[in-house]
C-alpha cells in the first residue's frame, strides 16, 4: 500500500510535470512568438509554485524543467565537440550580376532551367548547433573551424527561445538543429553603454558582443545577456522520416517550437530571389536584430546532393551580401552630454553623411578614454559605421587625411549643464558632476528610470518627463507613483484619456520585477545585467541596501568597481529617501515572494484583488507575509482565499471557477485584526 508520503510525492509529481508543460508553453509564446498569453505576474507564479515543489522534493528536478536554465557551476574551460557532420560555410555575392552566376552554375549541374529556392535573412551572430537526444537538448556547441566546436552548453541552455526539450512522438531519437544565436541592437547598445561606464572595452558590433557573451565562462553571466536565435536548418538526424524540402524543414522545426526567423521566403525564380534580396536591403533597418545579406538556399534536400560541396561552401547555397554601413566623413567637433549618473559622454558632431540610406550628423565618442586611445582629433577624416538603428558610432581616424590642422579633444573641467568642478574616481575612465541636483541629471535619470528596459512605463518619454520636471509634479522618479488625474491634467495638451493611460501605466509598473527597478534607478556601474545578478543573488532591496562591500564582491561576476558603487549610492541619504519613497509608493522591492515566514497564516495563499477602502495592494500583501502567508497575484487552485476589494474584474470569476474562498474587505481587515496586523 502507497504510504501518504509516498501519494504526495506522486501528487507533486504530476503537478510539476503540469507546471513544466505551462512554463514551457508560455516561454514558447513568449519568447519564440512573441504573442504572450498571460502577464508577467501569472508567469511568475507558475515558476514560483514549481520552485517551491522543487526546492520541497529536491529528487524531482530534471535537467530540462524551466528553473534549470540559470545555475549551471561556471565551467573550467570548454569541452571540444566533434561535429558529426561539418558546419558549413557560405559563398558570397557581392552583386546581382554575381547572385545570377551562383544559379546559371546550380541549374546548369542540376540539369534544370530552374528550380524553387528559399531566401532567409542572413542573421549577424554566431552559428550554434543544438543536439537533442530523445527530444531534449543534449549538446549545444559553436562551429569552431566547423569541424570541431566548444561546448556550450550551459550558456546556451539560458536563452529562453531555445527549447529544452521538444515534445512530438514521430520526432528522430538523435538530431542536430542549427541556427545563429544574436543580439538585439537595443540589447546591445544598452550592454556597450555599461561597459563604457565601467570603461571596460567596448564591443563594436552586436555580433562580437553575442559571440562573447555565449563564450561566458559563467552562465549565469551569460544569463543577463539578451540573447536570441534563429533556427534556419537541420544538421543531421536518425530514426525518422524527414522533411524533403528546406522550406518544409523551417515550418517542420517552426512546428516543433524552436524559432524560425518570420521572414523568410519560397522563391520560384531568380528573378523573384533578386528583387526580395533588394527589397530587404531596404528594409533591413527596421528589424531588431542586425542582417548582412540574405541567404538563398535550393528548397530541394535531393538537389543539394546533387550539387555537393566545394571546399566548405555548398553549391546548392549562396549569401547575397548588402553593401557595407561605413563610410568617412570629416569630424567637426565633439561635444559633451551629461548622463543619468552624472557621467560626461562625448559624441561627435559630423559633417552629415549619407550611411544606407539615413542621413548621420551625430555619431557617439563613448568616453575620453576611447577617443585617447583611438587618437581621434577634431578635425579628422573619420571612418563612421551604422548598422539599422544602433547608434553610429566612429570607429576610427584615417590617420593617411591629416593635415597638420587637427586639434586633440580637451575634456572640460566644469559640468555644462550646471557649472559645478566635474570629478574623476580614480581608477575610471569617465568624469562626472557631483551635483545631484544637476538637471540634466534629474531629466536623464527620469527618461532612464521609465524607459523600456527600466520600469517601462508607457506614455511617459522624454517630453513627458521634460514636462514633469518643469511643472514642478515630480521632482525624482518616486514622486511618480503619488501623481493623480488632476496633477496631470495641469500639463499642457493632457487629456482625460491621455492622463488615465499614464496613470494605468504607472500602476502597471508597481509590479515590475526587482532587477527592473535597480536597473532603473541609474546606480553608476549597475546595468541590467549587473542589476539581476544583484537581484538574484539578494532577493531583495533591503538586503541589498544591507550588504558590506565585501558581500558584494563576493557575488559571482561583480567585481570591486561595482561593489564600491553601490555601497556608495545607498550610503547616500537622498537615494534611501528615493526608496523609501518608492517603497511606500507601492514599488516592488522583493525578488520573489519572500520564503514564507511562521505565522498564524502560514500555508495559506491569499490573492487581493479589486480597491480595498483601507490598505493599498502592496499593504494588503505586506500584511499576509507578515503573518506567515504567501500573496500571490493571480488565481490558481492552490489560492485559498481571494480578497475582493471593490471592483475585482475577472479574479472573482476565477475564483468562483475554482471554489476559492473569497473574503470581502471587511472580512479581510477583520482577519488582520483577529491576528493583529490590521
Ligand atoms: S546556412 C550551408 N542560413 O552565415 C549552410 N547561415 O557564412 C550554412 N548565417 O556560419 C549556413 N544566417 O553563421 C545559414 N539563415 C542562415 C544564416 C546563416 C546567418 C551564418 C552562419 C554561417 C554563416 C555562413
Amino acid at each position: 500500500m502507497a504510504t501518504d508520503a509516498d501519494q504526495e510525492l506522486q501528487r507533486a509529481k504530476l503537478r510539476v510535470e503540469e507546471l513544466r508543460s505551462q512554463i514551457s508553453y508560455h516561454d514558447y509564446r513568449y519568447f519564440v512568438l512573441d504573442q504572450p498569453e498571460i502577464s508577467d505576474a501569472e508567469y511568475d507564479e507558475l515558476v514560483r509554485e514549481l520552485r517551491q515543489l522543487e526546492e520541497k522534493y529536491p529528487q524531482l528536478i530534471t535537467p530540462d524543467s524551466p528553473t534549470q536554465r540559470i545555475g549551471g557551476a561556471p565551467v573550467e574551460a570548454f569541452g571540444i565537440v566533434e561535429h558529426p557532420q561539418p558546419l558549413l560555410s557560405l559563398a558570397n555575392a557581392f552583386s546581382e550580376e554575381e547572385l545570377r552566376a551562383w544559379h546559371r552554375r546550380a541549374t546548369g549541374l542540376a540539369e534544370a532551367d530552374t528550380f524553387a529556392m528559399v531566401c532567409e535573412p542572413k542573421i549577424d551572430g554566431l552559428a550554434v548547433a543544438l543536439e537533442y537526444h530523445d527530444g531534449k537538448l543534449a549538446v549545444g556547441s559553436t562551429r569552431g573551424d566547423g569541424y570541431r566546436g566548444e561546448n556550450i552548453t550551459q550558456n546556451l541552455r539560458t536563452i529562453r527561445s531555445i527549447p529544452l526539450r521538444v515534445a512530438d512522438s514521430k520526432i528522430p531519437r538523435l538530431f542536430e538543429v542549427r541556427g545563429e544565436v544574436f543580439m538585439t541592437k537595443t540589447g546591445f547598445e544598452r550592454l556597450n553603454e555599461e561597459r563604457a561606464e565601467r570603461g571596460e572595452p567596448l564591443f563594436a558590433n552586436p555580433r562580437n558582443s553575442a559571440a562573447g557573451s555565449v563564450r561566458q565562462l559563467d552562465p549565469r553571466a551569460t544569463a543577463g545577456r539578451p540573447l536570441d536565435i534563429f533556427v534556419y536548418g537541420l544538421g543531421w538526424a536518425g530514426g525518422g522520416a524527414l522533411p524533403q524540402s528546406h522550406w518544409e524543414t523551417l515550418h517542420w522545426l517552426s512546428a516543433l517550437g524552436f524559432k524560425v526567423n518570420p521572414h523568410i521566403a519560397r522563391c520560384e525564380s531568380i528573378d523573384d530571389v533578386w528583387r526580395h534580396c533588394q527589397q530587404w536591403g531596404e528594409k533591413r533597418e527596421g528589424l531588431e536584430y542586425e542582417i548582412d545579406g540574405i541567404v538563398v538556399k535550393v528548397d530541394d534536400v535531393r538537389l543539394h546532393e546533387v550539387l555537393g560541396v566545394v571546399g566548405r561552401e555548398p553549391r546548392w547555397a549562396v549569401a547575397f551580401k548588402f553593401p557595407p554601413t561605413q563610410r568617412t566623413t570629416r569630424l567637426l567637433d565633439i561635444g559633451i552630454n551629461v548622463g543619468r549618473t552624472g557621467s560626461m559622454n562625448p559624441y561627435a558632431v559630423l559633417e552629415p553623411v549619407n550611411i544606407g540610406g539615413a542621413v548621420v550628423k551625430l555619431a557617439t565618442l563613448h568616453n575620453e578614454e576611447d577617443i585617447k586611445r583611438k587618437d581621434v582629433r577634431i578635425g579628422d577624416t573619420v571612418i563612421v559605421q551604422r548598422a539599422g538603428e544602433v547608434i553610429p558610432q566612429v570607429v576610427g581616424p584615417v590617420a593617411s587625411k591629416r593635415t597638420g590642422r587637427e586639434r586633440p579633444f580637451v575634456p572640460p573641467e566644469k559640468c555644462p549643464a550646471c557649472g559645478t568642478q566635474l570629478v574623476r574616481p580614480e581608477g575610471e575612465v569617465m568624469r562626472y558632476c557631483p551635483n545631484p541636483a544637476c538637471p540634466a541629471q534629474t531629466f536623464r535619470l527620469l527618461a532612464h528610470f521609465v524607459s523600456r528596459g527600466a520600469m517601462d512605463i508607457d506614455g511617459i518619454g522624454e517630453q513627458l518627463s521634460l514636462a514633469l520636471l518643469e511643472a514642478g509634479l515630480v521632482r525624482n522618479p518616486g514622486d511618480l507613483y503619488f501623481l493623480n488625474k488632476e496633477d496631470l491634467l495641469k500639463l499642457e495638451r493632457m487629456g482625460e484619456k491621455s492622463a488615465q493611460n499614464v496613470l494605468d501605466a504607472i500602476e502597471a509598473s508597481r509590479g515590475r520585477p526587482l532587477q527592473r527597478v535597480l536597473f532603473a534607478l541609474g546606480i553608476r556601474h549597475v546595468g541590467s545585467e549587473t542589476a539581476a545578478l544583484l537581484a538574484q543573488h539578494f532577493g531583495s532591496m533591503d538586503a541589498l541596501m544591507r550588504a558590506s562591500v565585501e558581500e558584494l564582491a563576493a557575488v559571482p561576476s561583480i567585481g570591486p568597481v561595482v561593489a564600491e558603487s553601490v555601497r556608495a549610492y545607498f550610503r547616500d541619504r537622498a537615494h534611501r529617501r528615493l526608496i523609501e519613497r518608492l517603497r511606500r509608493g507601492g514599488v516592488r522591492m522583493e525578488a520573489e515572494a519572500p520564503a514564507a515566514r511562521e505565522g498564524p497564516l502560514s500555508g495559506q495563499t491569499f490573492v487581493i484583488t479589486g480597491t480595498l477602502a483601507a490598505l493599498s495592494r502592496a499593504e494588503a500583501e505586506a500584511r499576509v507575509r507578515s503573518l506567515g502567508g504567501v500573496a500571490g497575484s493571480s488565481v490558481t487552485r492552490s489560492t485559498d482565499y481571494l480578497v475582493a476589494g471593490e471592483s475585482p474584474g475577472s479574479k472573482l470569476e476565477k475564483a468562483q471557477q475554482y471554489g476559492t474562498k473569497v473574503l470581502s474587505d471587511e472580512e479581510f481587515m477583520a482577519l488582520l485584526r483577529r491576528h493583529r496586523a490590521g
